[in-house]
């Protein structure tokens, strides 16, 4: 089983969220998973600005920005389970906010004729609850 845990604490190795993530990560590990670590503070994640939709619009599932994600993006399709930690910080820290904004171009929209609003399929991410409320 492949998963891929993300650490978006600013303070990367240091504080509880890292002692929680590293504790659930050796759990998974001793059950022989293959896990990979990353934490936000130490890739170039760029905001999602482009302004334009360009992962569902211009090249759908393609993000317009060429930083760490591009990386990324490949490991998480591969992922059978996506594990978050990051502490509270009113509400998310900017790194781990710009990620799960940035997880956009996972969703495949199209646009239904009849009812003209934007119809959201595929595999559920916080992203897709952030966005149900817009539908
Ligand atoms: C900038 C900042 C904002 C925070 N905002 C909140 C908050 O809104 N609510 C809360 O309960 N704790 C908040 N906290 C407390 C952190 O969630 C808490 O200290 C946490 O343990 C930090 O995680 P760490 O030890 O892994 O660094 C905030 C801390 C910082 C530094």
């Amino acid at each position: 089983m492949k998963i891929v845990a993300i650490n978006g604490n600013p303070r990367a190795e240091n504080g509880y969220t890292n002692i929680l993530l590293n504790s659930f990560i050796q759990g998974m590990m001793d059950a022989e998973a293959d896990v990979g670590l990353f934490y936000t503070q130490h890739l170039d994640i760029k905001p999602c600005n482009c302004g334009q939709m360009y992962c569902w619009y211009n090249k759908s599932g393609e993000c317009y920005h060429t930083d760490d994600l591009r990386i990324l993006y490949p490991k998480l399709k591969e992922a059978d389970i996506l594990v978050l930690a990051t502490p509270v910080y009113i509400p998310l820290p900017d790194t781990m906010q710009n990620l799960l904004n940035r997880l956009c171009p996972f969703i495949e929209p199209y646009k239904s004729k009849e009812e003209e609003v934007l119809v959201f399929a595929g595999e559920i991410t916080p992203l897709d609850w952030a966005l149900s409320g817009l539908t």
